[in-house]
């Protein structure tokens, strides 16, 4: 049997009816049966201060360590003033560091972004993936997963109620778990 792959998960939003905390839940849902996710909250990381980066706090320790273990991340992520939340880079800076010790090193990565705008959220979406250039991270380009007029497509109770946005994410899952294997070789 095929050895599973586990995934992290992570929003760049705290608000607790995200949109994109909502695409991470229905991930788990329609993940492949031979995937693992599980989402890690962004709750509770200070803002980065250099001077702190040889003791860490807890939270980034363990943010880092389920970096680590993970064999793919995937990012669920709002759109703010045309780039990456505050909230997200801010925690990819804490985990990156100190330098020469970054958990994102080789991983494989997917995006998802949901906007209750028209552009879904697409231009955080490039900022991010040019972020992981530097983390020397493995983007999936295929499919887009940028779900516009999210409002729409996800009710009050934070389920994403449209056929389409969920069969996106269904194929985002497999594409990452079948790009997981291809670069780890099984
Ligand atoms: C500071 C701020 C800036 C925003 N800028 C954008 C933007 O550039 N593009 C966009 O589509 N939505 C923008 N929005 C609206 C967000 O898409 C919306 O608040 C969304 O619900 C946030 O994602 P969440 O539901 O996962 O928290 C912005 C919201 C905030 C609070």
């Amino acid at each position: 049997m095929k050895k599973s792959v586990t995934i992290l998960g992570f929003a760049g939003s705290l608000r607790k009816t995200s949109y994109n905390k909502a695409l991470l839940r229905a991930a788990m849902e329609l993940a492949p049966k031979d995937a693992k996710l599980e989402i890690f909250d962004l709750e509770g990381i200070p803002p980065f201060n250099q001077d702190l980066e040889e003791r860490m706090p807890d939270k980034v320790k363990e943010f880092k360590a389920k970096i680590r273990a993970a064999d793919a991340i995937l990012i669920a992520t709002p759109e703010y003033n045309y780039s990456i939340p505050g909230v997200l880079k801010n925690a990819i800076d804490w985990a990156s560091r100190p330098y020469g010790d970054n958990p994102f090193e080789g991983k494989p990565v997917a995006v998802m972004s949901a906007s209750p705008g028209m552009l879904g959220g697409a231009r955080a979406q490039y900022h991010l993936r040019q972020v992981f250039v530097f983390l020397s991270m493995h983007p999936l380009n295929r499919p887009e997963v940028i779900i516009p007029f999210a409002d729409d497509k996800i009710d009050p109770r934070g389920r994403v109620t449209d056929e389409k946005t969920k069969e996106k994410i269904r194929e985002l899952l497999k594409n990452l778990v079948d790009w997981a294997r291809k670069l780890r070789g099984k």
